[in-house]
């Protein structure tokens, strides 16, 4: 059976916890594909000790291999603008379109969140879902996650860090976040966890049936 749900959205609007619970309830495969970006984004900074090389980033993309997603320096602002910034790059895009493809269309179901997948990876998604939450609630929820790591850190450092991502991550010619057309539009501003979780699994549910 193939059977794909897409979810994407701005930074840290819950698209990955919501992508989890609904990959395990129905037992799909899940990606996350600003993993993807994120690898290319730090070993292309690696790469030019600081300067991200446009013709670097696409051999790079091209030749991710699995322990470059399991690197545990993936998550921080840096390597979240690193990502976007290489994002923005046609060449990389291309590198990685084919692997997120195959990967939604896969047997058993998957599920991928990011910025393009029900609009440019996967237009014929049979769920798509489009997750937002105010920009504050946002990185809020963000410095939640990084402050342990990161003690000096502040709101408004993550706030801005979102934005700026947001604004790159929006106005790209190649594949710009959006939602899809017929994207429900889920805004998690005023929710819990439990309750967007659920919103999202009864969406699924009712198109599987
Ligand atoms: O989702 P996450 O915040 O990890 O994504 C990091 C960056 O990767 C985003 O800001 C965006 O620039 C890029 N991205 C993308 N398309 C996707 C997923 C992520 O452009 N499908």
């Amino acid at each position: 059976m193939k059977f794909t749900v897409a979810i994407d959205g701005p930074a840290a609007a819950g698209k990955g916890t919501i992508s989890r619970a609904v990959a395990e309830e129905f037992g799909f495969a899940y990606l996350d594909s600003g993993l993807l970006y994120r690898a290319t984004g730090v070993k292309a900074l690696e790469d030019g000790r600081g300067v991200i090389d446009p013709a670097n980033a696409e051999g790079l993309a091209a030749n991710l291999l699995q322990t470059d997603l399991d690197r545990n320096d993936l998550r921080t602002a840096l390597a979240g603008q690193a990502a976007s910034k290489v994002a923005a790059m046609p060449e990389v895009r291309a590198a990685l379109l084919e692997f997120q493809q195959n990967y939604a269309r896969r047997d058993g179901g998957a599920v991928l969140d990011g910025r393009d997948i029900g609009t440019v990876i996967c237009p014929e998604a049979e769920v798509k879902i489009y997750v937002t939450a105010s920009n504050e609630i946002r990185a809020e929820r963000r410095y939640k996650e990084l402050v342990q790591a990161k003690p000096d850190l502040t709101v408004t450092q993550v706030l801005n860090d979102i934005r700026v991502r947001d604004d790159r991550d929006a106005a790209r010619d190649v594949s710009p976040m959006r939602a899809a057309d017929d994207a429900l539009l889920l805004d998690t501003s005023k929710l819990s966890i439990g309750e967007a979780v659920l919103q999202a699994i009864t969406a699924v549910r009712s198109c599987l049936k």
